[in-house]
C-alpha cells in the first residue's frame, strides 16, 4: 500500500514538475519583444497568450474581430498572438502600401506550419507556398501556360459540359419539387469543372476523382483550422492538434492518385494513342511543360501544382457562387432585374454562354458586389515581414505576421457608399476597367502574388449565375420565405463560407 501510494506521488510529482517547466519555458520564450512599444496601437497583451484569449470567442468570424479593433485602435493594429506578432491592415491605402510599395518586403507567405506538410511550401507556387525557389518558373507556367486566355478557351467545354450537367440535376429537382442543396451542388460542380479541365475526368463518372475530392475536403478542412503551432512555433516538433500529421497522410494518398493518373496518360502518350484531343485537358499541357523543363520541373512539383490547382479554385469560386446566389434570392427584384437582362440579350431559359458575358453588365456588377462583400478569402493568405519598416510612423518588426483585412476593406465606408448593402448598381456605368475595381478591392490579392487564377474564376461564377438565375425561378424553404431563418452569417475557415448552406427550390421557367 506505502509502495502504491509513493508511486502515485511520484507521478503527481513529475507531472507537476512536467507543466511548471512547460510554463516557465513558454513564458521565457513567449513574451513580446522590447519592440513593442512602436508597434501598431492594439488591445494590451496577457503573458504568455498575448491577445489570444480575447480573439478566441471571435475564432470563427476573425475578420469581423479585426474590423472591430481597427474602429477602436485604427487602420493599422498589432496584436500579440501567443508569440507571434501580428500586424492587421484595414483600409485599401494601407494595403497598397504593403502589397504594391513595399511589395519585396512582405511578397513571401508566413510559414503557417499546416502549409509544410509533404513539403509543400517547396515545391509549390502558392497560393499557401511561403518560398518556393521555383515561384517565377510556376508562376509563368500558370499565367502562360494553363491559365492563360487561350488555354481558358480551349477548356471552356469542360465547364459547359459540367453546367449542362448541374441544370440537369437542377431541373430534375424541380420537377420531382425538391429543394436543391445549392452550396453542395454549386461545390460539386465547381470542383468537377476543374477537375475535368485537368485531367478529363469528373467525380461522377471515375472513383479516383472521387477519392481525390474526399482528400482535398480533408486538406481543406485541415488547412482552415485554427493551429496553435502558429501562435507557438516552439510547439511545432509536437504537431498537438495533429494537423500537419493527417495532412501529411492526405497529401500522400493524394499524390499516388495523381501518379496513377499520371502513369496511364503517359501510356496513353507514348502509343501516341492521345486520350483526349491534343491539348485539350491540362494534364497533357503539364505533362509537355515537364518535358520541356525537364531540368526544372519534377514530378514533386507537379503533384503540388495540381493540389493547388484544385485547392486554390473549387473552394473559392464555389462559396461566391453561393453567396451570390443567396444574395439574390433575399432580393427578388434585382434577380428579377438580373433576369430581364439576359432574357433581352441571350433568350429566355436559354444557355448563357462566356462569350455573352460581356454583354451582361448587371451580371457583372452582381459577381463584383459579391466578391466586395463576401471575399473567399477574407483575410488573404498572412505575409511575412522580412525585415524592419516603418509604415505609418510604427515600427512592423522582421518576423511579424501580416494579415490583410479585405473584408474590411471590401466595408470600407471612405470607398464604398453604404457599405453593408449589397447593391450592384454601384458597379454600372463606371468608368474603371475590371482590373482597376479589384485593386480597389483586394478580394484577389495584389501585387506579384494577386491570383493568377481570377479570369477563370470570373468566367466560372459568371456562367454558373446567369444560368441558374435565367433557366430558373427560385423559392426559398418556407420558413425562409417568411423572413425566417434567412441566415446569411459567414464562417471563416481557408475560406468564408456560408454557415449554413443555401436550400431553395427550383422552378423550371420557359
Ligand atoms: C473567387 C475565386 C477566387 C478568389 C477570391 C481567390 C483569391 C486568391 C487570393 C486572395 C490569393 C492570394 C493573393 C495574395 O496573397 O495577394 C490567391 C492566389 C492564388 N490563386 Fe486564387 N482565388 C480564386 C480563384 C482561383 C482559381 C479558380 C484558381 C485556379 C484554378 C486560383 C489559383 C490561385 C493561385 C495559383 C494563387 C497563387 C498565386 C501566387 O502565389 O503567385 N484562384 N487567390
Amino acid at each position: 500500500m506505502i509502495e502504491y501510494m509513493d508511486v502515485y506521488i511520484y507521478i503527481m510529482y513529475l507531472t507537476l514538475l512536467f507543466f511548471s517547466a512547460i510554463t516557465i519555458f513558454l513564458f521565457c520564450f513567449t513574451k513580446p519583444k522590447s519592440y513593442t512599444k512602436s508597434l501598431p496601437p492594439g488591445p494590451s497583451p496577457l503573458p504568455i497568450f498575448g491577445n489570444l484569449m480575447a480573439l478566441l470567442p471571435h475564432i470563427s468570424t476573425p475578420h469581423k474581430y479585426f474590423a472591430k479593433l481597427a474602429k477602436t485602435y485604427g487602420p493599422i493594429v498589432s496584436l500579440q498572438l501567443g508569440s507571434i506578432t501580428a500586424i492587421v491592415i484595414s483600409t485599401p491605402t494601407l494595403a497598397k502600401q504593403v502589397l504594391h510599395k513595399n511589395h519585396s518586403i512582405f511578397s513571401t507567405l508566413y510559414d503557417l506550419d499546416a502549409i509544410g506538410a509533404h513539403q509543400h511550401d517547396e515545391f509549390s507556387v502558392g497560393p499557401l507556398s511561403p518560398k518556393s525557389p521555383k515561384w517565377k518558373i510556376l508562376r509563368k507556367i500558370y499565367s502562360t501556360q494553363l491559365l492563360s486566355e487561350k488555354m481558358m478557351e480551349n477548356m471552356k467545354f469542360h465547364r459547359y459540359k459540367k453546367m449542362e450537367e448541374l441544370m440537369g440535376y437542377v431541373r430534375k429537382c424541380a420537377l420531382d419539387n425538391i429543394s436543391v442543396d445549392v452550396g453542395q451542388a454549386l461545390f460539386d460542380t465547381s470542383f468537377d469543372m476543374i477537375c475535368s479541365s485537368i485531367f478529363s475526368m469528373d467525380s461522377r463518372t471515375d472513383s479516383k476523382i472521387t477519392e481525390i475530392k474526399d482528400l482535398m475536403n480533408g486538406i481543406i478542412t485541415e488547412i482552415g483550422r485554427p493551429n496553435i503551432v502558429d501562435c507557438y512555433p516552439i510547439l511545432k516538433p509536437i504537431d498537438p492538434q495533429r494537423i500537419r500529421h493527417r495532412l501529411t497522410y492526405y497529401c500522400v494518398d493524394l499524390f499516388n492518385l495523381f501518379d496513377e493518373i499520371i502513369a496511364e496518360r503517359l501510356t496513353c502518350r507514348e502509343e501516341k494513342l492521345r486520350c483526349s484531343d491534343v491539348y485539350s485537358d491540362l494534364m497533357d499541357v503539364i505533362l509537355d511543360v515537364v518535358e520541356e523543363q525537364k531540368d526544372e520541373i519534377t514530378r514533386d512539383h507537379v503533384h503540388h501544382l495540381l493540389l493547388d490547382l484544385l485547392g486554390a479554385g473549387m473552394d473559392t469560386t464555389s462559396k461566391t457562387m453561393e453567396w451570390a446566389m443567396a444574395e439574390l434570392l433575399g432580393n427578388p427584384m434585382m434577380l428579377t432585374k438580373l433576369q430581364q437582362e439576359i432574357d433581352k440579350v441571350v433568350g429566355k431559359a436559354k444557355f448563357v454562354f462566356e462569350s455573352d458575358i460581356s454583354e451582361l453588365p448587371y451580371l457583372q456588377a452582381i459577381v463584383k458586389e459579391t466578391l466586395r462583400l463576401h471575399p473567399a478569402a477574407p483575410l488573404l493568405l498572412p505575409r511575412k515581414v522580412e525585415q524592419d519598416i516603418q509604415i505609418q510612423g510604427y515600427q512592423l518588426p522582421k518576423g511579424a505576421m501580416l494579415i490583410v483585412n479585405a473584408w474590411a476593406i471590401g466595408r470600407d465606408p471612405e470607398s464604398w457608399a453604404d457599405p453593408d448593402t449589397f447593391y450592384p448598381e454601384r458597379f454600372l456605368g463606371s468608368e474603371l476597367d475590371m482590373k482597376s475595381q479589384f485593386l480597389k478591392l483586394f478580394t484577389f490579392g495584389a501585387g506579384k502574388k494577386i491570383c493568377v487564377g481570377m479570369p477563370l474564376a470570373l468566367r466560372m461564377i459568371s456562367l454558373v449565375l446567369g444560368n441558374l438565375i435565367t433557366c430558373f425561378d427560385w423559392k426559398l424553404l418556407d420558413k425562409q420565405n417568411l423572413g425566417v431563418e434567412y441566415d446569411m452569417s459567414d464562417q471563416y475557415g481557408i475560406t468564408l463560407k456560408k454557415t449554413k448552406s443555401l436550400c431553395a427550390y427550383p422552378v423550371t421557367r420557359s
